[in-house]
């Protein structure tokens, strides 16, 4: 992945882009987003065996009440390729990546 300064970097944009593109953006207006890198860069360094743990709450919790729709998680998943694209992460490691979060949209989507 490029060590843990590109997984920082590469989190920042992605945060900072999902922020401010008009399908992703009414979720973040009022939330903290250094926050939401700071603990989404220690999950990314455990899901890619970076050796951290993370110990905030569970995904469920943490998007309960957002009302996040599937598109808005697509779109979410389309702003994260194209950041790591552009950190030079080969397509062998984004897709694992990718793919490790897949699973997380039953949590975070709300039906
Ligand atoms: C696999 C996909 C996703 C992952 C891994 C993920 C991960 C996270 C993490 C780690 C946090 C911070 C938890 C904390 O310390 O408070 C967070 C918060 C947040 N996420 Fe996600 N997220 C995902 C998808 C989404 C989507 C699709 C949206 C909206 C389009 C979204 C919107 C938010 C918002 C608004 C917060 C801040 C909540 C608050 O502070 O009240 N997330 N997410």
């Amino acid at each position: 992945m490029g060590g843990a300064a590109n997984v920082a970097a590469t989190i920042n944009d992605v945060v900072d882009h999902a922020a401010s593109d008009p399908r992703t953006r009414r979720s973040f207006e009022d939330v903290n987003l250094q926050r939401i890198k700071s603990s989404l860069a220690v999950l990314i360094c455990e899901l890619s065996g970076g050796g951290c743990k993370y110990t905030e709450d569970s995904m469920r919790d943490v998007h309960a009440g957002l009302r996040i729709t599937q598109a808005e998680f697509y779109s979410l998943v389309q702003i994260y390729r194209d950041a790591l694209v552009r950190h030079g992460i080969r397509l062998r490691e984004r897709n694992e990546l990718l793919a490790l979060l897949a699973p997380m949209k039953r949590d975070i989507v709300e039906k």
